[in-house]
């Protein structure tokens, strides 16, 4: 909505999820490029992405909207230039995937986490219903959870969505005894320096109480808590995945409760991004 404008429903909207899910299988799997191989799919979920979003484009040109659709077809740079049709589809398809997975991921998590803690979900129930009293949800309000944000970076620390990241190896260099040269790609492990004893106390414990301010455990190294990754590639859609997380948790918490259905696999698997082995199975109720 907020990238395409677009206010597709129903059918449409559950077939472009199933083409995110498609797509996203396929960033991890043998090139092979047959239609029934899930590279093979993965091209042809890319295919209907792209043409979906090309038309939405042609809408946008014709008629300008507030989404960041439209303020990418518009935008001209200081020489005067503007993005081709083709840069803005592949940007648009970017920014669609980068955030889709990703969030699905940390809210499964999160929903899984606290239905298997019910004293920190009491804690963050307890948060939402005294600001609920001060009014609906509102910007400002969101401003004022500091306990939903000790989990969500909790989540995030323990349930990394994306595993890891490239950085292109600019300068030779040496590190912990191994000499990487130069042009080489280097992969960075994000649920490694989540795990690790020397920024984490008691890594494989879920304790939020960890980012109180008085614990602040993040602020022993730089780069320890790096879910959205860092540096200049940082992502890109950081700010807004918080607050989209912080609705949807406030909201939730606000007037559901859930339970997690019994007899399910909640083994983790990294691939392609992190999820239980079978699915999340949960049984919603209002409050
Ligand atoms: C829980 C949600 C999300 C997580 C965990 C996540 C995680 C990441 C990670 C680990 C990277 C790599 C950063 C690096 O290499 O240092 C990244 C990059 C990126 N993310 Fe996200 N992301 C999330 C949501 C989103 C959303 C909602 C959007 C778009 C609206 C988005 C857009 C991007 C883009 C465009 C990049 C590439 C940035 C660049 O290379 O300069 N992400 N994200």
């Amino acid at each position: 909505m907020l990238l395409l404008g677009s206010s597709a429903a129903g059918e449409q909207t559950a077939q472009l999820s199933q083409d995110f899910t498609a797509l996203t299988n396929g960033l991890f799997a043998v090139p092979i490029r047959w239609p029934w191989t899930t590279y093979g799919k993965a091209l042809k979920a890319r295919d209907r992405l792209l043409d979906h979003i090309s038309q939405v484009i042609q809408d946008r040109i014709a008629h300008p909207g507030a989404d960041a659709l439209s303020l990418l077809v518009q935008s001209i740079d200081e020489d005067g230039d503007r993005l081709s049709l083709e840069e803005i589809k592949v940007q648009a398809l970017l920014m669609l995937f980068a955030g889709h997975e990703t969030t699905t991921s940390m809210l499964s998590s999160l929903v899984m986490v606290l239905a298997q803690h019910p004293e920190v979900l009491a804690k963050a129930r307890q948060e939402q219903l005294e600001l609920a009293q001060t009014g609906a949800l509102s910007l400002s309000q969101l401003k004022q959870m500091p306990y939903l944000e000790q989990i969500l970076k909790e989540v995030e620390r323990l349930f990394p969505p994306v595993g890891g990241g490239f950085r292109g190896v600019v300068k030779a260099l040496s590190f912990n005894g191994y000499q990487v040269p130069a042009g080489w790609q280097a992969l960075y492990r994000i649920d490694a320096a989540h795990k690790d004893e020397r920024c984490f106390s008691n890594p494989a414990t879920f304790d939020p109480d960890r980012f109180s301010p008085e614990r602040a455990e993040q602020k022993r190294f730089e780069f320890s808590l790096v879910g959205f990754g860092g540096g200049p590639r940082i992502c890109l859609g950081l700010a807004f995945a918080q607050m989209e997380m912080k609705i949807v948790a406030a909201l939730l918490l606000r007037k559901h409760r859930w339970e997690l259905l019994p007899q399910q696999d909640l083994s983790l698997s990294a691939i392609p991004t992190l999820h239980p082995k079978s699915g999340l199975r949960v049984r919603f109720g209002d409050l």
